[in-house]
C-alpha cells in the first residue's frame, strides 16, 4: 500500500498571474442535471478534480456515455441511454454530491434508488430537507438501512418555504421542479452564483425559471428537456484561496478570470486587514498586493453573498499569522472547525468553543506533521504549511485532490516549495 502525502515548505511570496478552474460545486450538480435530458451535451471550462471523476462514473453507472478530453478541459455526455435509476453505493458513499441526481432521477423516471451520501466529515450533514421535499411533491420515499428508495407517478409543484437556504436542496428541488406540471416556488432559496450556473443551464435546457428578488426561485414545468452546450462559471473558492496563500506570504498576484463580484464580502475583509485589492471593469479580474503588517479580523460565515464557510478554514490560517486578535465563528456547518487542532501543533493560538474560534495572531507558525480532514480544511492547511517556518508533512491529501484540479501545481508555479510524495507502507 501507498502512502501519498505533501512535504510544505517556507515558501517565498509568491508572486504571478494566474489562471482559475471551473467551479467544482457548479459542474458537479450541472453534470447531474444532465440526467433530465436524452441527448448530447457538452461541458467545458471542466475542472478535473476527483469528484468529478466520481460523477463521471456515476453517470456512466446509470448508462451515460461519457467523454473525457482533460486538455480541452472539456465533458461531452450522452444521456441517449440512461435507463437505471438506481445509484451504486460505493459511489454514492465516496461524494455528498452525488444526493443531487436525486431530483433528476425523480423527474426523468419518478423512481430513484440511492444510498445516504458521504463526502467530507463536516458534521452529519443530513438530507431531511431534500428527502422531505420530494415527500411533499409526492414522492413515496422509504429506507432501508442506508439506502433510500423514491417513487412517484408523478411528481406535483409546492410552494416550499425552506427553514434555510440549503444549496443542496434548492438545486434538487429546482432540478426536479423543471419536468414537474405547474409552478414549484421556492422561498428563502440559496443565492449561490453556482445555483444561478445552474439556473443557466436548465433554462438553456427549455426549463422555464425566474429568479426574483428577496430569495424567491419559481420554477414552470415543462414536458421535455433538451441537451446543452455550457461553460461553466470559475471557481471563486479557489480564486479566494489563491488570494490567500499570496496573502500569508507576503506576495502579490493577479487572477484574471477572478470572480470578484462574487467574493465581495471576502474581499472587503482582505481590504481591511490592509491588503491593496482591486477588481476589475465588471467584476472580473482581481488583483492583491499583500501588507507586510496584516490586521486581524473577525468575520462570520453566512449563506451567498456572506462570507463564504469554504473560505473560513483558509481564512482562519491569515487570522492566525495576523496582528490583533480575532473571532471566527462558523454559522453555515455545524462541525467544521477540525483544522484548529492542526493550526494549534504548528503554534497557533486558538481558543475553541463549539464553532466560535477565538485567535491571538503569533508572529509566526511552525511546521507539523499535519492530517487534513476535508476538502477546503486540507487547502487551509497547504496555506498554513508554506507560510510556516520549517518543513510539514500532510497527510489525508485525498481530501485536496476531490476538490480543487491541481491545486499544489497552481501554487507552485506561484513560488510556493510543495513536494508530492509517495511512500510504500
Ligand atoms: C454546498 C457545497 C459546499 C458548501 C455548502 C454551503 C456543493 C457540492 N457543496 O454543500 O461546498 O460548503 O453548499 O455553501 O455544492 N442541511 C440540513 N439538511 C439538509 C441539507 C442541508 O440540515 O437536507 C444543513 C447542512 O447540514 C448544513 C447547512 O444545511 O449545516 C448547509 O448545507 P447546504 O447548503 O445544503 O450545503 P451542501 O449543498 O451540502
Amino acid at each position: 500500500m501507498n502512502s501519498e502525502f505533501l512535504v510544505l515548505e517556507k515558501s517565498p511570496a509568491l508572486s504571478g498571474v494566474s489562471d482559475l478552474n471551473g467551479a467544482k460545486n457548479a459542474i458537479l450538480v450541472i453534470m447531474a442535471s444532465l440526467i433530465l435530458t436524452s441527448g448530447k451535451s457538452k461541458l467545458s471550462n471542466v475542472p478535473f478534480s476527483h469528484d468529478v471523476f466520481q460523477m463521471i462514473a456515476l453517470l456512466e453507472s446509470l448508462g451515460a456515455c461519457v467523454l473525457v478530453d482533460q486538455e480541452l478541459r472539456t465533458l461531452n455526455i450522452d444521456t441517449t441511454n440512461i435507463s437505471n435509476y438506481a445509484v451504486n453505493a460505493d459511489i454514492m458513499k465516496k461524494m455528498r454530491a452525488s444526493i443531487l441526481v436525486m431530483g433528476p432521477l425523480l423527474a426523468r423516471f419518478g423512481k430513484a434508488e440511492i444510498a445516504l451520501p458521504g463526502g467530507c466529515l463536516i458534521g452529519d450533514r443530513p438530507v431531511d430537507m431534500h428527502l422531505n421535499a420530494f415527500a411533499r411533491m409526492g414522492a413515496e420515499i422509504s429506507l432501508e438501512g442506508s439506502c433510500v428508495y423514491a417513487q412517484a407517478t408523478q411528481l406535483k409543484a409546492q410552494k416550499f418555504i425552506l427553514a434555510y437556504p440549503s444549496v443542496g436542496a434548492t438545486e434538487n428541488i429546482m432540478m426536479a421542479a423543471t419536468l414537474t406540471q405547474g409552478k414549484t416556488t421556492i422561498v428563502n432559496a440559496a443565492l449561490e452564483p453556482e445555483v444561478f450556473d445552474l439556473a443557466t443551464v436548465l433554462r438553456a435546457m427549455g426549463a422555464y425559471i425566474n429568479l426574483l428578488p428577496a430569495g424567491v426561485i419559481e420554477v414552470v414545468g415543462v414536458q421535455e428537456l433538451r441537451p446543452v452546450t455550457h461553460a461553466i462559471i470559475m471557481d471563486r473558492l479557489e480564486a479566494g484561496t489563491l488570494l490567500l496563500a499570496t496573502a500569508v506570504t507576503g506576495g502579490e498576484i493577479t487572477l484574471p478570470q477572478g470572480p470578484g463580484h462574487s467574493l465581495e464580502v471576502f474581499l472587503e475583509k482582505l481590504c481591511e486587514m490592509g491588503h491593496s485589492v482591486n477588481i476589475g471593469i465588471d467584476g472580473i479580474g482581481i488583483y492583491l498586493k499583500a501588507t507586510r503588517s496584516p490586521r486581524a479580523v473577525s468575520f462570520k460565515t453566512m449563506p451567498y453573498p456572506g462570507f463564504p464557510t469554504d473560505l473560513q478554514a483558509p481564512m482562519m490560517v491569515a487570522q492566525c499569522l495576523a496582528d490583533g486578535s480575532s473571532v471566527v465563528t462558523e454559522t453555515v456547518f455545524e462541525n467544521r472547525m477540525l483544522h484548529v487542532r492542526e493550526l494549534q501543533k504548528m503554534g497557533a493560538h486558538i481558543e475553541l468553543e463549539g464553532m466560535i474560534a477565538k485567535i491571538k495572531g503569533v508572529d509566526r507558525l511552525y511546521g507539523a506533521n499535519l492530517i487534513a480532514p476535508d476538502i477546503r480544511a486540507s487547502a487551509a492547511l497547504v496555506i498554513a504549511g508554506i507560510a510556516a517556518q520549517g518543513s510539514s508533512t500532510l497527510s489525508g491529501i485525498h481530501h485536496l485532490l476531490r476538490g480543487y484540479q491541481d491545486l499544489c501545481g497552481t501554487l507552485q508555479k506561484l513560488g510556493a516549495k510543495i513536494t508530492f510524495k509517495s511512500e510504500v507502507i
